[in-house]
């Protein structure tokens, strides 16, 4: 599988199949692969002829530099990893300065207030970064579909308005949680945990599926409280937030309004680490 390091060297192969009018899905990663992404490769591998996986940890997305310095860099063996597929990927490991052209610097874009809940609150500038670089990708790769995994779910709603608002074309396609055998959502993140940590975070499937039980028949803001009791029994957790939102609108839900579709969204540390992870709760 090739490895391009460059947005030239990638384009110069893009550009035959695009002129074969061949379907290109594109796979946005910031590498340290994992079963999740893999599921997002197969189903691009389904849809497209020619897949592109991007590897590319995005400095203007972090607001803590500790978190950008830590991030897992594992190219090498993400790369073992998709040739063992032995499928049509293009790999598109570009240097910060292909991306950047020595201005690493986010734009500032408007989202229509999604940037302003739950991430957007806690960290300050990030959904700037991922405007930016999801731009920029999108413009080198110029795919046909491009995937997205609901466990970002505020992410994801960003880049579909992001799509829309800049008339980018592309078709947005979410692809459900992965998870771990434990309930525990795939993360890159998840490497960084000690064994019992990442045993010890199952838990926080297990409150949000039982929050997702009790929002049939309690308040938002009940629910909450259950959620934020749970996590104070159990003190080498510390929640940063729990917040029960609509989906298209990511406002909080102060009164359940019929036929709209809710999601329990939550951050929280473990040994430092910060883990999120999301539940529908139709
Ligand atoms: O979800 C991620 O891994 C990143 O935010 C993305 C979309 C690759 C942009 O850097």
């Amino acid at each position: 599988m090739p490895v391009f390091q460059t947005q030239n060297a990638l384009q110069i192969e893009l550009k035959k199949a695009q002129n074969q009018s061949k379907k290109i899905g594109f796979v946005p990663t910031m590498g340290a692969l994992h079963m999740g992404h893999l599921s997002l490769l197969e189903e691009s591998l389904s849809e497209n002829e020619i897949t592109v996986l991007s590897i590319f940890v995005n400095p203007t997305q972090f607001n803590n530099a500790d978190d950008l310095n830590k991030y897992p860099r594992t190219l090498e063996k993400d790369v073992e990893l998709v040739n063992k597929l032995n499928k049509n990927i293009f790999i598109y490991a570009p240097s910060v300065s292909d991306i950047y052209e020595g201005n690493t610097v986010s734009a500032s874009f408007d989202y229509d207030g999604l940037e302003h809940q739950m991430e957007g609150k806690h960290r300050p500038g990030h959904f700037d970064g991922v405007g930016t670089i999801v731009k920029k990708l999108f413009e080198i790769v110029k795919p046909t579909n491009a995937y997205f995994g609901e466990k970002d779910f505020q992410q994801l709603q960003i880049v579909r308005k992001l799509v829309s608002k800049h008339k980018i074309p592309v078709n947005v396609i979410p692809c459900k949680i992965y998870r771990e055998t434990s309930g525990l959502a795939m993360s890159s993140r998840n490497e960084r945990l000690s064994e019992k940590a990442r045993n010890e975070s199952k838990l926080i499937h297990k409150i949000l599926l039982e929050a997702k039980d009790k929002f049939r028949l309690k308040s938002a803001k009940k629910v909450s409280q259950f959620v934020v009791s749970e996590f104070n029994k159990h003190k080498n957790f510390t929640l940063e937030y729990f917040e029960i939102a609509e989906e298209e609108t990511l406002l909080t839900c102060k009164r359940k309004i019929k036929n709209k579709n809710y999601r329990g969204f939550i951050a929280v540390f473990i040994e430092n680490i910060r883990l999120i992870d999301n539940i529908s709760l139709k």
